[in-house]
């Protein structure tokens, strides 16, 4: 049993971990945030990324450059959601959603996430700068060369996706959109990308390059294999990025998942976890519910009970969550411990219907867990159920064999308030 405290080794050697591959795996669900918010297209953050690695490798730039390049492009509006939620600039509805680009504040939280990240060279003012324009009427004025080159390119690619479909690389489509770009030269758009738009944009492979089909291989091969060692520790940190953009998606959930992260340290530490089993674990809880960036806040946000249909689009999320984590290379148990946290013992749980054989010790607990923290969190339509409360919903349920009854009983002991 994985995570078994009995079992558990002590392990605590770093990760060998590439920055990109990671994000390549989450922007798959950022794609669907930008979706959903903005009603771009699918695979936005990809044809940025894309977009950026060809105009930055035409600049002449090394490949460190360009490793981080391509990861701040795939996380450019990583600040998207956080910025909607905490503002009350903008109406309560669908409209807001569609103007949440003009927030500068998307810009000023997206740079300040990235804080933990390791990149490999200077990429300061990046993401705070992605909506300037070159002849300084974009958000916070800056012009020209001020602007930082990576934001510059960004900027431009992130622009030219949103303006214009590129998913129809015939002829006329090209000319039109090379014509609307040479129309922003010098206003918009720098002079020299523009220049280095019109080489990589010469050739027939750039447009095919970013059908839907073809996007994801033709990105992983412009961006340079580069490896780091990484400490669990700062994978964590890591992974609380997407932790913030998870909770701050709907306001109904804003404490959920780094909640339970909190609670699985606490459990971790009960168990007394091995360094690395708790740290995975901890990032397991920090990431359980990434796949929900995928569920339209339609139904995130929806006050009311959910239809059986929006119920069953909703419980799609833990497909998503597998489907994106276990495309990260050394994330295979913590894939499982994320992805199963709504199995239940007996074979009722979604989306795969496992049984008891399939759910190792930190699937169990994650399942517990869930429940646990979504009764004694704070909704905007109930109060927070109190520990005592929250166990007489979960015992019955160890009771008919849906959880594991040690475990139910372990939280009932490691959090009731005391006497
Ligand atoms: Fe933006
Ligand atoms: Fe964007
Ligand atoms: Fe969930
Ligand atoms: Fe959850």
């Amino acid at each position: 049993m994985v995570g078994d405290p009995a079992l558990s080794a002590s392990r605590t050697a770093p990760l060998r971990f590439n920055l990109n591959s990671f994000l390549l795996a989450l922007s798959t669900m950022l794609d669907f945030v930008e979706s959903d918010l903005l009603g771009v297209a699918s695979n936005h953050g990809r044809r940025v990324a894309y977009i950026t690695a060809r105009l930055i490798e035409r600049a002449g730039l090394s490949d460190a450059e360009i490793f981080d390049a391509v990861a701040l492009a795939l996380l450019h509006d990583n600040g998207l959601t956080e910025a909607l939620l905490t503002s009350s600039a903008l109406p309560v509805n669908v409209e807001r959603m569609r103007h949440a680009e003009n927030l500068t504040a998307h810009c000023e939280i997206g740079e300040h996430n990235l804080a933990a990240f390791p990149f490999l060279t200077e990429v300061r003012g990046a993401i705070k700068h992605h909506h300037e324009q070159y002849d300084g009427q974009g958000f916070f004025g800056l012009a020209g060369e001020d602007i930082p080159l990576a934001a510059r390119i960004i900027g431009f690619a992130d622009y030219v996706d949103l303006l214009f479909d590129f998913s129809t690389p015939d002829q006329a489509n090209r000319e039109k959109i090379a014509d609307a770009v040479a129309g922003m030269r010098s206003q918009a758009f720098s002079p020299r990308n523009c220049d280095l738009f019109d080489e990589i944009a010469a050739k027939p492979a750039f447009w095919l390059d970013l059908q839907d089909d073809f996007i994801d291989q033709a990105l992983k091969e412009r961006v340079p294999d580069i490896w780091q060692e990484l400490s669990w520790d700062r994978i964590l940190e890591i992974s609380r990025v997407f932790s913030r953009i998870v909770d701050c998606k709907s306001q109904f959930t804003q404490r959920h998942s780094s909640g339970l992260e909190e609670k699985a340290a606490r459990m971790a530490e009960f168990y007394q976890f091995d360094h690395e089993t708790n740290i995975k674990v901890r990032i397991a809880a920090s990431l359980h519910d990434i796949g929900k960036l995928a569920i339209p806040n339609s139904i995130l946000d929806k006050p009311d009970r959910l239809t059986p249909f929006e119920f069953r689009k909703m419980q799609e999320h833990t497909y998503y969550t597998r489907r994106c984590l276990e495309r990260i290379e050394g994330f295979a148990d913590i894939t499982e411990w994320a992805a199963n946290h709504h199995e239940r013992l007996d074979g009722s749980g979604y989306p795969l219907g496992l049984t008891a054989g399939r759910l190792d010790f930190n699937s169990r607990l994650m399942a517990c867990l869930d429940i646990y923290q979504a009764l004694t969190e704070e909704r905007p339509y109930r109060r927070s159920l109190p520990h005592r409360e929250a166990m007489a919903i979960l015992r019955p349920q160890a009771e008919d064999g849906l959880l594991e009854k040690g475990i139910v009983a372990d939280l009932d002991q490691v959090f009731a308030p005391p006497a």
